[in-house]
């Protein structure tokens, strides 16, 4: 079954947006199998944005990520990583549509509430970075049948 890291950011923490973010995985048929809240210090948000390190907004991304607590999951299920990313909506507030969590709640690039993993690689390498095997939960849910 394929995983997904999610990661509600500070400004969703802030703006008391774990809950709602939560419940539409949940409400999709997604099984959570890891979550904590966490600060991230910067070496781990340099690991973690090691792709944009060369990019002009990297050190705003490395600032804005270790500026408060992040809610850090791991989601489980069929299609997640693209399924996620199709819920989360388009990177830029100003493109994501209306009922996508961006286009919901975000208006500003910088301060797009919630990061998710594009690709099997990302997801593997972002799941090591943030939880250690220990943290996440093996386990069938009766309700997957139905879903
Ligand atoms: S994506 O989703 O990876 O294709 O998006 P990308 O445009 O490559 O952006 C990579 C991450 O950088 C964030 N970002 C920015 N932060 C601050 N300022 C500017 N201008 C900016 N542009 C992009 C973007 O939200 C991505 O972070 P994550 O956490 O993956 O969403």
């Amino acid at each position: 079954m394929e995983r997904t890291y999610l990661m509600v950011k500070p400004d969703g923490v802030q703006r008391n947006l774990i809950g709602e973010i939560v419940t539409r995985f949940e409400k999709k048929g997604f099984q959570l199998v890891g979550a904590k809240l966490m600060s991230v210090s910067e070496e781990t948000a340099k690991k973690h944005y090691a792709e944009h390190s060369e990019r002009p907004f990297f050190g705003e991304l490395v600032n804005f990520i270790t500026s408060g607590p992040v809610f850090a999951m791991v989601w489980e299920g069929e299609n997640v990583i693209k399924t996620a990313r199709t819920m989360m909506g388009a990177t830029n507030p100003a493109d994501s549509a209306p009922g996508t969590i961006r286009g919901d709640y975000a208006a500003q690039l910088s301060m797009n509430i919630i990061h998710g993993s594009d690709s099997p690689e990302s997801a593997e390498r972002e799941i090591g970075i943030f939880f250690t095997a220990e943290e996440l939960c093996e386990y069938e849910k009766a309700v997957n049948v139905w879903v």
